[in-house]
C-alpha cells in the first residue's frame, strides 16, 4: 500500500518511521513532511491546509490510506473531502472533531453525558465573561484561588491562560474577546474551574464503537526547571508514566473514552480515529481537561503506534 502522512512535526516523523516498519507499505509520502522523515517518506511540497492539493496527490498517486497529524485539516473537513472521493483516510470527520474544534461543545458533551469535568461557564461576549469572572474571584477569597480562560476555537496550543486574580482575568479576557489576539477562536470563550493534580494524556483508537487505549504519557509542560515557568503546548513527553495509577488507561476507557465515543455517536455524527484525552488526576478522581481528535505532539507512542498500526494494516480497510 502506498501512504500519505500529512504534516511535519515530531508526531509525524513517529508515524513515517513505525509506518515504514509495516510490510504492508510499499511506499511512503509525507506531505509536507521535515528533514526526520525525509530519510523514510518522500517529502512532498502541499501544505496541510491545502486539502484539495492533497486530495488531488492522493487520488494521482493511488493513495491506499492517508493518515493526518495535526488537528488544523481535520477540522477543517479533510476527512469529509478524501471521503466524498473515495479516498482512504484515518481520523475524524469535521463534525466529530469538534470535541477539539470547540471547547463549549466538548465540555457540553461531557456535563450532558456525564463525562467528570471541571465546571464551566461559557461566554459569548465579553460583558458576560466579565461577569462571571467577577464572581468567580467574590466566591473564591483564598489567595491561591485560579481560574482557567480558554479560548473556544483553536490557537495553535496558546489558547488557554490560567490567572490569579479577577484583575488578570478581566485583562485576559479583554485581549481574547476584544483585541481578538487569537481572532475568532476567542470570539467564544470558557471560563472554567483550576483544578490541581498530576497531568496525563491518554489515547485511544476508535472506529465509532470499540475503543483501544494506548498506554499513558506525561509531557514535559512548564517551563523551568521544577515546573516554576507557565505551561508550554509541551516540550517532549515520557510514557510510561510512574506517577499515575496503573490502571489509569482502564479507568480513562470506562469513565471518559468509551462515554465519549458513545455520546457522539448518539448525537448521529460517529468518531473514528485517534481520541486523546488529556486528565487531570484530582483528589476527586480523574477530570477530563480537554479532547483532541489526534495523535498527541510531542508524545511519540512508537510502543501504541507500533501496535496498532500493526493491527490496522493487517485487517485493512474495514476498520477505518
Ligand atoms: P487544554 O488545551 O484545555 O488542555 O489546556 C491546556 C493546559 O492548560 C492543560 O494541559 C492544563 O495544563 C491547563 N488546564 C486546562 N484546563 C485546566 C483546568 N480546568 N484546571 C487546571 N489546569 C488546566
Ligand atoms: N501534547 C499536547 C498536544 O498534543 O496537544
Amino acid at each position: 500500500m502506498r501512504i500519505l502522512v500529512i504534516g511535519g512535526g515530531g508526531r509525524e516523523n513517529a508515524l513515517v518511521w513505525k509506518l515504514a516498519q509495516s510490510p504492508n507499505t510499499d511506499r511512503l509520502y509525507c506531505a509536507p513532511g521535515n528533514a526526520g522523515t525525509s530519510r523514510l517518506a518522500e517529502s512532498i511540497n502541499l501544505k496541510s491546509s491545502d486539502i484539495d492539493g492533497l486530495a488531488n496527490f492522493a487520488a494521482d498517486q493511488k493513495i491506499g490510506l492517508t493518515v493526518v497529524g495535526p488537528e488544523a485539516p481535520l477540522i477543517e473537513g479533510i476527512v469529509d473531502r478524501f471521503e466524498a472521493r473515495g479516498l482512504p483516510i484515518f481520523g475524524p470527520s469535521t463534525d466529530p472533531a469538534r470535541l477539539e474544534g470547540s471547547k463549549s461543545f466538548s465540555k457540553e458533551l461531557m456535563f450532558r453525558y456525564g463525562i467528570p469535568t471541571a465546571e464551566y461557564w461559557s461566554c459569548q461576549n465579553a460583558e458576560d465573561a466579565h461577569a462571571h469572572a467577577k464572581a468567580y474571584f467574590d466566591i473564591h477569597r483564598e489567595p491561591d484561588a485560579k481560574l482557567v480562560i480558554k479560548a473556544d476555537g483553536i490557537a495553535a496550543g496558546k489558547g488557554v491562560v490560567i490567572v490569579g486574580s479577577e484583575t488578570e482575568a478581566h485583562h485576559v479576557i479583554d485581549e481574547m474577546m476584544v483585541k481578538r489576539i487569537f481572532g475568532e477562536a476567542g470570539d467564544q470563550i470558557v471560563l472554567e474551574e483550576c483544578l490541581v493534580g498530576e497531568e496525563v494524556s491518554i489515547m485511544a483508537f476508535t472506529d465509532g464503537y470499540t475503543v483501544v487505549p494506548m498506554p499513558p504519557s506525561q509531557d514535559h509542560k512548564r517551563i523551568f526547571d521544577n515546573d516554576a515557568g507557565p505551561n508550554t503546548g509541551g516540550m517532549g513527553a515520557y510514557s510510561p508514566v510512574p506517577v499515575v495509577p496503573d490502571n489509569i488507561a482502564e479507568l480513562a476507557h470506562e469513565k471518559v473514552l468509551q462515554p465519549a465515543v458513545d455520546a457522539i455517536r448518539d448525537l448521529g455524527i460517529p468518531y473514528k480515529g485517534v481520541l486523546y484525552a488529556g486528565l487531570i488526576l484530582t483528589k476527586d478522581g480523574p477530570k477530563t481537561l480537554e479532547f483532541n481528535c489526534r495523535f498527541g505532539d510531542p508524545e511519540k507512542l512508537y510502543g501504541g503506534i507500533a501496535y496498532i498500526f500493526g493491527f490496522i494494516l493487517q485487517i485493512g480497510n474495514d476498520f477505518i
